[in-house]
């Protein structure tokens, strides 16, 4: 049995000020049946951990694949781990884009959060034009055989299913385009890594999911919960996403 997970990806965005919608957060799902995840910036997780005790995870937004050295600017998974973080998200779209990480890149930051107790959340998904010209599953495909690693286990790995032209746009793929993808994902994980650990991994969706779309998103076979962006931003705006899934 999968429970059910709801990660808040805040991107480079927030400070103290926001420590006030996760306290309204935490009135209203202090002991939630889901697990709820707040991936704040790294400047914030160590004042988060002290909020959030025992009723959040929080998680990083990235790390690198080393841990520790000269690398100005970077975190590493370490870190994040003495900062509180039992998560971390790797290989979203935006660090794909904006930083040009490879699908091998993020196997080794992976590699690295695992072996550092850090629970990988990985990213996959396609462009429009790749949905456009028929080849979503092979990058799908592609992207998880070349993103992550051979040592995963239900305990380290969640996988996010983010098609890149639903990020902050408002346009949602029908459920059957979810649905197709997420049991695209079930497959090539039960292939892969046996029938234990490929039932047991979650599958999240993300992608401009708000309290409008998340019941119908929920109700998806093998969608285990969602990562959220713009809507995590707000106590008003996420905590009708966490009912969702608590009813789901
Ligand atoms: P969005 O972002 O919910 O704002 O579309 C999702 C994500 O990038 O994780």
């Amino acid at each position: 049995m999968r429970r059910k997970l709801v990660a808040g990806n805040w991107k480079m965005n927030g400070d103290s000020t926001f420590l006030a919608e996760v306290e309204i957060l935490k009135a209203a799902h202090a002991s939630s049946t889901v697990e709820i995840l707040l991936c704040p910036p790294a400047t914030l997780l160590d004042r988060l951990r002290t909020i959030a005790g025992a009723s959040f995870s929080i998680g990083g937004q990235d790390c690198h694949a080393a841990t520790s050295g000269a690398h100005t600017g970077d975190i590493s998974a370490p870190m994040l781990n003495d900062a509180g973080a039992s998560f971390v998200i790797l290989g979203h779209s935006e660090r794909r884009q904006d930083h040009g990480e490879s699908s091998s890149d993020v196997c080794k930051k992976a590699k690295t959060a695992i072996s550092t107790h850090l629970c990988g959340v990985i990213c996959l998904g396609e462009s429009l034009q790749e949905r456009e010209s028929g080849e979503t599953l092979d990058v799908i495909a592609d992207q998880l055989t070349s993103s992550v690693p051979d040592e995963v286990n239900a305990e380290n790995l969640v996988i996010a299913y983010e098609p890149i032209w639903a990020i902050g746009t408002g346009k949602v793929p029908t459920t059957g385009q979810i649905g197709e993808v997420h049991n695209f994902i079930r497959t090539a994980l039960t292939e892969r890594f046996g029938p234990e650990t490929g039932e047991a991994v979650r599958i999240l969706y993300g992608g401009s999911v708000k309290n409008t779309n998340a019941v119908e998103i929920f109700a998806i076979p093998n969608v285990d919960g969602a990562l959220v962006g713009g809507a995590s931003l707000s106590a008003a705006d996420f905590s009708p996403i966490i009912t969702a899934l608590e009813n789901s």
